[in-house]
């Protein structure tokens, strides 16, 4: 199981390096990954598991954080106003079209490699279209699929999709973005601040 010891660091080269695609058909041991990287967001996110084994809460995990150089990634979370629920392992992800609007998290963004807050905003496309396979860890079956996504979902993925590109968030701070709109949470309790993507 991945625990905070698995994940690198800023300051590692593997987080400044471009992840290779993912060959098909996927190997028992991406398959085990993948799987891990789900499982890791998940316990993440279920208050007994995150103290038990010491985690910091996350919604999204790119495999080149697990020093995997890669093409793959994990979501697992709401959208914005909790409605939808988006539980994708996404492999060799591609985005084909995006909006001219941009969006960016009021809060600013966070990340599991990076152990310090860091203010300011960072611009992504308010709505994006991604041809990607998935991987269905239920029935141990990949897809090719294009799923569009906006908002909030839209943000965790090209937070993710950079780590794929060996780019953190930090590197894409604006001082402003007059053009664009944040990101409008419904309020529910516990809500924080600042996400980890
Ligand atoms: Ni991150």
């Amino acid at each position: 199981m991945i625990t905070m010891k698995d994940i690198i660091r800023e300051g590692h080269p593997t987080l400044e390096t471009k992840a290779k695609p993912v060959e098909f058909p996927l190997n028992d041991e991406t398959k085990a990954t993948l799987k891990a990287m789900r499982e890791f967001l998940i316990n993440s996110q279920n208050p007994e598991t995150r103290e038990k084994y010491e985690l910091r809460e996350g919604v999204g995990l790119a495999a080149p954080q697990i020093n995997i150089q890669k093409r793959m990634l994990a979501i697992h979370t709401y959208d914005e106003k909790y409605e939808t629920f988006h539980d994708y392992l996404m492999v060799n992800p591609k985005i084909i079209s995006h909006s001219s609007m941009e969006t960016y998290m009021p809060g600013g963004e966070g990340c599991l490699s990076i152990d310090r807050v860091v203010e300011g905003l960072v611009p992504r496309y308010k709505k994006v279209t991604v041809k990607t396979h998935l991987y269905d860890v239920k029935t141990d079956t990949l897809k090719e699929t294009t799923l569009r996504l906006r908002n909030f979902p839209a943000i965790v993925f090209q937070h993710e999709l950079d780590h794929l590109d060996g780019i953190l968030f930090p590197s894409k701070i604006k001082e402003s973005l007059p053009e664009a709109q944040p990101i409008e949470f419904k309020n529910i309790e516990n809500e924080s601040e600042e996400e980890n993507l």
